[in-house]
């Protein structure tokens, strides 16, 4: 049976599965690491920092002890940073020939303006630029994947329905990936500013996910792409949004993160998914694990298109004249 019991997913036997989980360390993505784990799989908790990894691990063999069947170990890794990324990439790729399940969780929602070294937006540089280049350079390893018994390669982005919040007026017809969103200067850190830099992350993760399906089709490779919007969950990450007084009550009413992963393990493990693959590829999920429809413009494959060349471009040159490599390149010069 598959599904929540009051602290697990009951799912399958993942013994033998490779699965990374970008910010395994906390929220959703630490719910999800952790029952990839307790299934059997042997996952890679991608976290910037050590301390926090540590404590999520230590965090996990207490609530299961030695008897889980799988691990979890830490895989360092920063998504403002695209030569970060690649440092991870390389570093997984002396470490395993294959990735079966990568689930994009780690998110920033709503933070004060700033730019990341790439001199990116850092919402668009954490949660969509840094998951595109962690994605595509790992193309060769979830490929590698597809060959095996099961053949069954998912890649779960963790999106939301904020991403509705995006007009096409928003958008203005280009792909600026340092927008404020504010009226003017003095307003980069409105509620509003924040609020539309994070959905424009998100509406990004959704054509990222369409977009990385297509791609996959068109070359065959069977790797199933997902975008998931979990609803509201109380995470660590979502109550710091609200005041203090108000965050206890919330915590009390809201859903857990295991909960709230619920829709990110259907994607992941659920055997439905990979028997139904014509409904589920590319497709995007709401928090009970059902099809849902994305806004107009989440759904509108030549913005995709146009996105992936854009993101592709700017990795491309923040990796600069160093990558010498075709392998840690976004993927092959066709894809
Ligand atoms: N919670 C909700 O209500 C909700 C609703 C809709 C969508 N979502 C989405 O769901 C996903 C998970 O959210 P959550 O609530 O579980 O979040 P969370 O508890 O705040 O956890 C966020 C994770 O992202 C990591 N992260 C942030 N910046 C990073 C960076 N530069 N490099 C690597 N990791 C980084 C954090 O690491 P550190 O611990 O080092 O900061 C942390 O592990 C996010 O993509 C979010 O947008 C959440």
């Amino acid at each position: 049976m598959w599904g929540l019991s009051e602290t697990s997913w009951k799912g399958g036997d993942l013994t033998g599965r490779v699965a990374l989980v970008t910010g395994g360390n906390a929220g959703m993505g630490f719910a999800v690491a952790e029952q990839l784990a307790v299934h059997g799989a042997k996952v890679y908790m991608a976290a910037r920092s050590e301390s926090k990894a540590g404590h999520a691990i230590r965090q996990y063999q207490q609530l299961h002890g030695l008897g889980a069947k799988g691990s979890i170990t830490w895989l360092p890794l920063d998504l403002s940073s695209v030569k970060d990324v690649r440092r991870a990439v390389e570093q997984l790729r002396s470490l395993e020939q294959k990735l079966d399940i990568l689930v994009n969780s780690a998110g920033q929602m709503m933070a004060d303006y700033a730019l990341s070294e790439d001199q990116l937006e850092m919402s668009v540089s954490v949660n969509h630029m840094g998951h595109f280049a962690l994605t595509t350079m790992l193309l060769p390893l979830l490929r590698n994947a597809t060959g095996e018994d099961t053949g069954d390669v998912r890649v779960v982005t963790i999106s939301s329905g904020i991403h509705s919040k995006i007009s096409r007026k928003d958008l203005g017809g280009s792909w600026d990936m340092d927008r404020t969103f504010a009226s003017d200067a003095g307003h980069v850190n409105s509620l509003r500013a924040k609020v539309l830099r994070y959905a424009y992350s998100k509406l990004l993760n959704i054509l990222f996910a369409t977009e990385l399906q297509r791609r996959c089709d068109r070359e065959s490779i069977p790797i199933i792409s997902m975008s998931i919007n979990p609803g509201l969950v109380a995470t660590d990450g979502a109550l710091e949004l609200y005041p203090t007084w108000l965050r206890g009550a919330l915590k009390a009413v809201g859903r857990t993160p295991l909960q709230g992963a619920n829709a990110a393990l259907f994607a992941a493990i659920a055997p439905e998914v990979g028997l139904k693959r014509a409904q589920y590829r590319g497709s995007y999920l709401n928090s009970r694990g059902e099809v849902d429809r994305a806004s107009d413009i989440a759904s509108d494959a030549q913005l995709a298109a146009e996105l992936w060349e854009v993101s592709k471009m700017i990795v491309s040159k923040d990796l600069g004249n160093e990558d010498r490599s075709e392998k840690l390149t976004p993927a092959s010069p066709h894809f």
